[in-house]
């Protein structure tokens, strides 16, 4: 696998006469890799012919100093798990190099997909993703992109910036991929404790209690019966519990929406989402 830290380099192996015409997957991550994120390089491998993952923690998306801080990172670690799962490329340029001086990223009209759920209670983060992404884009000009459904409102967002500054890249939803438990995989989880990841559990529970038990008429009540659930829970705090039209993201107008659950907890002072479709 090769590894490479600028774009410069990057562009000249992509750029290479023997690699002409053949498909780029680009899998974008924040490292600390787990089984989720090598789900991505799997479908990325089969579906393409060359995979980069970049593995970049992006500054400009954390809206606490302290969650940036503490994001956890392990490069060895991470290179080895993408070199046994037959990634080509990594890519693991520092802040500078995504960033440079007088760098102007283009605002994208989100179109509202932004103003619920992560994008309310993390003022700013989407246009950091947006930038980061489109900064990746424009540099690797993948023919296909490949996001997980763990981050839903994240590829909604993507998919809205690719139709609006029209890269023609094909974003690719990957499903989420869980713990036997239940707990969806996350970086984060790399910071509970033992009692912490048992905890965790309640939220893939309540997901699948809400899935069972949803109805179109009944969402007050559900929403209601989950706010409890949370407070009985000492350990836990809910930031928010939704549940909208997965396409526009917006609330249910007809029992024909797409209904998808979403919630955000806080566990250990560590901010955990997952999310689970109703139909
Ligand atoms: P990160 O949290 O590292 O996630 C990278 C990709 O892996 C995202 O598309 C995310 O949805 C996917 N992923 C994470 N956990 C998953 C799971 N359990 N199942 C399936 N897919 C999973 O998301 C980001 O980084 C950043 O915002 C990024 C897009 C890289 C921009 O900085």
């Amino acid at each position: 696998m090769l590894v490479y830290r600028t774009f410069s380099d990057l562009r000249k192996y992509l750029d290479q006469k023997d690699l002409f015409g053949k498909t780029i997957g680009f899998v974008p991550t924040m490292g600390a890799l787990h089984k989720g994120h090598m789900s991505l390089v799997q479908k990325s491998n089969q579906l393409c012919d060359i995979s980069v993952t970049s593995i970049f923690v992006n500054p400009a998306q954390f809206n606490k100093v302290e969650d940036l801080k503490k994001y956890p990172r392990n490069e060895e670690v991470d290179i080895q798990m993408l070199e046994v799962n037959q990634c080509d490329v990594v890519f693991i340029p520092e802040v500078d190099e995504v960033y440079p001086e007088g760098l102007v990223s283009p605002k994208v009209d989100l179109k509202g997909i932004d103003l619920r759920m992560e994008g309310k209670h993390r003022p700013g983060h989407f246009d950091g993703v947006v930038q980061v992404v489109g900064r990746f884009f424009d540099q690797i000009r993948p023919q296909k992109a490949f996001f997980g459904e763990k981050d839903f409102q994240q590829v909604s967002v993507i998919e809205q910036m690719e139709r609006v500054l029209n890269y023609k890249v094909e974003i690719v939803r990957c499903a989420i991929v869980r713990e036997d438990s239940g707990l969806a995989m996350s970086s984060r989880n790399k910071r509970l404790s033992d009692v912490g990841l048992t905890q965790a559990v309640l939220i893939s529970e309540q997901l699948q209690w809400v899935k069972n038990n949803f109805n179109f008429s009944n969402g007050n009540e559900i929403q209601r019966a989950l706010e409890k659930a949370f407070k009985t829970d000492a350990a836990m705090e809910l930031e928010y519990f939704e549940i909208v039209d997965e396409v526009n993201l917006q609330p249910l107008k007809s029992t024909n929406n797409k209904a998808r659950a979403f919630m955000a907890v806080e566990l250990e002072g560590i901010r955990l989402i997952d999310n689970i479709a109703l139909y």
